[in-house]
């Protein structure tokens, strides 16, 4: 699927993340500073599908406002228990919109036994159900065209 426009980059204030849609898909764009870069995630948190998007972003860590568990955005795992984690997306910024490809979640690696191995896509895992992950960076760049 190509990407599809998603918001526009000046509503999404850096160092917050924004609630936003895709037909039903509820999306948070959280726009992280130093460098100024968006990532794109489900806005379910997946412990009880807290809004992620209004959660506090230190760094690249959200604090989801319900229990608090905290994911690490640029690698979507959750800081708590790596063995949970939160589905991105990858994004382009084009001439200050912020566009999305939700039908392909960004591709995980998992660490088992201390060996990296590549896992399958990320739609095919589970909340709750993966092995402790590393994922390629999903930050795109504010600037980036
Ligand atoms: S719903 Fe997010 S920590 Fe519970």
């Amino acid at each position: 699927m190509p990407l599809m426009p998603l918001i526009e980059l000046d509503r999404c204030p850096i160092g917050r993340g924004t609630f936003t849609a895709l037909g039903c898909t509820e999306l948070a764009v959280f726009r992280l500073a130093d460098p100024d870069r968006i990532v794109v995630a489900d806005n379910a948190c997946p412990h009880a599908s807290g809004n992620l998007a209004a959660g506090k972003l230190s760094g690249c860590i959200v604090q989801c406002p319900w229990h608090h568990w905290e994911f690490d955005l640029e690698r979507g795992v959750c800081v708590n228990s790596e063995r949970v984690y939160i589905r991105r997306y990858p994004s382009r910024v084009r001439e200050g919109v912020i566009y999305v490809d939700p039908s392909s979640p960004i591709r995980v690696t998992t660490v088992q036994d201390g060996n990296l191995s590549r896992n399958g896509d990320c739609s095919a895992l589970e909340p709750h159900a993966g092995e402790p992950s590393r994922a390629c960076s999903s930050a795109v760049r504010a600037g980036d065209s």
